[in-house]
């Protein structure tokens, strides 16, 4: 066999265990196995640039470079469909479908009705050639380059599967529970603002510039209608499972119906077992299963008069507001809380329900006293939706607050955030214990035998003021402070001292400069190498750093400026943390690349590209995102873009291959 031949053969054959794993959830190959065969295809495609192919299983890792959308016209337009709410509404479309076809029998197809974003795939011989976003109907967003990474879509369909030569498929991209919750976990973590549900994770995810990161986010999809000239029959349920042979994932909850009977007990079944599902449904689809039935009936101008939604209940209930809460976050932000009386919701007794921000409770007009409607929607957090009947007269308003309810500062609101924040980082108690809360934790100083609580009352007591304080805290001190006995106190006291050997990097992320997170905290400590050099960088060289923007620049350069940050900084020196890079990063590093802007381009064989971007930055240069007049040479691995290296030629800059690249670094 030439290595052609295998490379196609590899493919083949990656593509079905990609299928096995992910869509049938039986792998028939272990792990290790899977990897090697990726490995060795991935060498072959390498030593064959000339057998490029973007739907090869090597690809599903996405890649950073810069996705541009580009619009385009959708060959059939999609559509959306009618909702309805209740059973008589269920049945007026039973009926209106039977008096169309004329009393002729018909048979309804029950799907669920995925809760994620629309999306248009394009198959021709059975390769993935476009995924299209929805967008307004008639026109969507290009998103080939994500979609690829997600693994539930087949790339290459196995030959011969009996699909026709071009046809489109459609269903809903999603972000399975378990995926969004890492997601905000992390994002929560880093500071980021958080997704208020799966639906906007994924929408959110699939417009992302950067197809890698859609890839680490595991997003699903389910394929729920077949269009094209040639598909094969006249059943829509039976095109489904021929559909889920070729390759898709097809959800198995479909089911056909034979009466109004079945669709309810469908409608009455999934209601409460969809809580059991991993992504997120908010409805049923009620379609009329015969091809030939769906064209008589045609559409509307905005829906099909062959199809439905039948949309579930958010469950909601009425109770009454007692008090809004204000509480400060440890970022400052302001989350109104509504306290009301208990009242059982989706299963749980509720007492507190997110009224969001300033703008929501504005428009809710609430009064203490109000009977309200709570809901549990696709959010996670019980929200207040509106009021279950109008205020008594003579009841008290409840008005957002100018002044923080902490510390009494002036409340603002940054350009373009909803949200209202404190801005007293050093004086407003919760901000402070958020600051220490962040600063013990395990990513940042690991003070974890502290924990919150201990924290929390060692501040009450005026035991420490700032986390800087920790390192003066005395054994005969901790043991009157909150009767905790010898041997938690020695505990906690070591692993203070301990804290004193964590990297500079992650005291950097631990001193909680606001935009800061875990990555770049080590991308800055990497760059600057010390607390000292840091605090004094400007703005423009703090942006010379991958991945860091204005935002985070502004917020570093903000937080030095300010005395109380500078002087809470010197403690923890004198205290003897650690403030610059080990001597062993401190070596590794160079000015070999100084002043240098290096563009990357293509795939590459000895490292990945980030460990290149890293190799940049070690030795003191920049990488930047493209070709102009001022790069000084393009790291290029195998193939690079046609149109960057018809740039680079144009303006007569250096393409350097990774084996110069890693002479010159002197890492090879
Ligand atoms: S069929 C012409 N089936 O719901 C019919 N749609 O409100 C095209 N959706 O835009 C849609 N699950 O994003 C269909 N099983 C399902 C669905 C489904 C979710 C979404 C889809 C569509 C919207 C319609």
């Amino acid at each position: 066999m030439t290595e052609q031949e295998q490379i196609l053969k590899l493919r083949e054959e990656l593509h079905r265990h990609n299928y096995n794993y992910y869509v049938l959830n039986m792998p028939t190959i272990g792990d290790r196995d899977f990897d090697m065969m990726m490995h060795e295809l991935q060498d072959l495609e390498k030593r064959h640039p000339e057998m490029a192919d973007p739907n090869s299983p090597t690809q599903r890792v996405g890649s950073d470079l810069n996705n541009e959308f580009a619009t385009v016209l959708h060959k059939r337009p999609m559509l959306s469909l009618a909702n309805t709410y209740n059973r008589q509404e269920v049945s007026d479309f039973y009926q209106r479908v039977s008096d169309g076809l004329q009393g002729a029998p018909f048979q309804i197809c029950c799907e669920l009705k995925f809760d994620g974003l629309s999306i248009s795939l394009h198959y021709e011989k059975g390769k993935l050639v476009r995924a299209v976003t929805r967008g307004d109907g008639t026109q969507g967003d290009d998103v080939t380059q994500n979609v690829r990474t997600i693994r539930t879509i087949p790339l290459q369909l196995p030959e011969g599967g009996g699909y026709p030569e071009e046809f489109e498929i459609r269903g809903e991209v999603l972000m399975p529970w378990t995926s969004f919750e890492r997601l905000n976990e992390q994002r929560a973590q880093r500071e980021e603002q958080l997704f208020a549900n799966p639906r906007n994770a994924a929408s959110g995810t699939l417009k992302s510039k950067n197809s890698s990161t859609v890839a680490e986010r595991g997003l699903d999809a389910y394929l729920y209608y077949l269009l094209g000239e040639n598909i094969p029959g006249d059943g829509h349920y039976q095109n489904m499972e021929a559909a889920r042979k070729w390759g898709f994932q097809v959800s198995d909850a479909m089911k056909l119906a034979d009466s109004l009977q079945d669709i309810y007990d469908y409608i009455e079944y999934w209601d409460t077992e969809r809580k059991n599902l991993p992504v997120a449904t908010d409805g049923i689809v009620l379609k009329v299963n015969s091809l030939a039935q769906q064209r008589s009936l045609g559409m509307t101008a905005k829906s099909p008069r062959w199809a439905i939604a039948y949309k579930f209940q958010a469950e909601q209930a009425e109770t009454v507001l007692r008090q809004v809460v204000f509480q400060v976050g440890r970022t400052g932000a302001i989350t109104p809380v509504a306290n009301m009386d208990p009242v059982q919701l989706s299963g749980t007794q509720v007492r507190r329900a997110t009224l969001h921000n300033a703008d929501v409770m504005a428009q809710l007009d609430l009064h203490v006293g109000d009977h309200i409607l709570v809901e549990k929607g696709g959010e996670i957090i019980p929200k207040v939706v509106g009021k279950a009947c109008p205020t008594e007269p003579g009841s008290l308003k409840i008005n957002f607050p100018t002044l923080c309810p902490a510390c009494g500062s002036k409340l603002i609101r940054y350009e373009g955030e909803a949200a209202h924040y404190c801005p007293n980082e050093t004086g407003c108690p919760p901000l402070i214990l958020g600051k220490i809360e962040h600063f013990i934790s395990r990513k940042a100083m690991n003070i974890m035998s502290l924990g919150p609580e201990i924290a929390e009352s060692y501040f009450r007591q005026g035991l420490i003021h700032d986390a800087a304080d920790l390192y003066t805290l005395r054994a005969d001190q901790l043991l009157n402070a909150d009767g905790s006995n010898k041997v938690s106190v020695n505990n906690i006291l070591s692993s203070i001292e301990e804290s004193k050997k964590v990297p500079f990097e992650r005291v950097l992320f631990a001193i909680g400069i606001r935009f800061v997170g875990e990555i770049a905290a080590k991308s800055l400590a990497r760059y600057f190498g010390s607390m000292e050099r840091l605090s004094s960088a400007t703005c423009e060289e703090l942006t010379q750093v991958n991945g860091i923007g204005d935002v985070i620049a502004g917020s570093v350069v903000g937080f030095f400026a300010d005395e109380r940050n500078r002087s809470f900084v010197r403690k923890l020196s004198d205290y003897g943390l650690q403030m610059q890079i080990s001597q062993e990063q401190q070596e590794a590093k160079s000015d070999r690349l100084k002043e240098k802007s290096v563009v990357i381009s293509g795939v590459f064989a000895r490292h990945s590209r980030d460990e290149y971007k890293a190799m940049i930055e070690k030795h003191g240069g920049k990488n930047v995102g493209s070709i102009s007049s001022k790069t000084s040479f393009i790291l290029a691995g195998e193939n690079m873009g046609p149109s960057k290296l018809e740039k680079a030629q144009k303006l007569g800059i250096q393409i350097m291959n990774e084996e110069d690249f890693l002479q010159l670094v002197g890492e090879n």
